[in-house]
């Protein structure tokens, strides 16, 4: 897991802004079972398309795209077709962890959504961003192909970097940086994933209780430790989202 930042400089007066947005990069090496996936994905794109539109997402992707289905499916509902999705998944929440160690934030119960796009020759993904409300917390991307034409281009505050589209490339980032991809001149379809990442705050769900979600982590499981166990065994929600 590599991080770099989208960072400010220090303000030198009262109304400079300030900000620090961590990108994470990790790719997965499993070419053989990215294939299977990719593939996999591609085929199912004529049933996930006869499921009701859900949104652009500010992306300017029409109704013949799976990207407008978000919400409405969970990638990962599919592992039992394709079983190469669970070591996905668990490749995934290892480079979570890789990230939030980094980036020195704490473990919490997070819930997530995942859907997939396929873009073609011509296709392009305008400028948007997934949620920058007050329980913002991380999304993700990951590439299915080396998609030489093609780059994702991460925003926040006028400062960019863009990132090329490598096979099993893993991005996380704030919910809040914008971000977008030119139009993609490749000959092959472009498949990509994307997921959002939610804390677990019953009785509140924000902006999940309209997309199909499942559970991303659990870190009392997920890591084992005693002094997490201890956290999660209070009843009091307060304390498990004490920074
Ligand atoms: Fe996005």
């Amino acid at each position: 897991m590599h991080i770099t930042r989208l960072k400010s400089q220090q303000p030198v007066t009262p109304y400079a802004p300030s900000w620090d947005a961590p990108l994470g990069f990790a790719q997965w090496d499993q070419k053989d079972k990215i294939d299977t996936i990719r593939n996999f994905l591609i085929g199912k794109e004529e049933e996930v398309l006869k499921l009701p539109w859900q949104g652009q997402g500010r992306t300017g992707l029409d109704e013949d795209k799976v990207t407008t289905r978000y919400g409405r499916y969970h990638v990962f509902d599919f592992a039992d077709e394709c079983p190469e999705l669970k070591d996905l998944l668990e490749f995934i929440r290892f480079q979570w962890a890789e990230f939030i160690f980094q980036d020195k934030t704490q473990p919490y119960h997070l819930h997530f959504t995942c859907w997939y796009n396929i873009l073609r020759k011509g296709d392009k993904i305008d400028t948007h961003r997934h949620c920058a409300g007050e329980s913002t917390y991380l999304s993700a991307n990951m590439h299915l192909d080396d998609y030489k034409d093609s780059s994702t281009v991460y925003e926040h505050m006028e400062m960019a970097v863009s990132l090329p589209n490598v096979k099993g490339g893993l991005t996380f980032f704030p919910g809040y940086v914008e971000h977008f991809v030119p139009v993609y001149e490749g000959e092959e379809p472009r498949v990509s994933l994307a997921m959002d990442i939610y804390l677990y705050m019953p009785p509140y769900f924000g902006c999940l209780e309209h997309l199909e979600h499942r559970t991303f982590i659990d870190p009392e499981k997920f890591f084992k430790k005693p002094d997490l166990k201890k956290e999660h065994d209070s009843d009091n929600n307060t304390e498990y989202f004490k920074l």
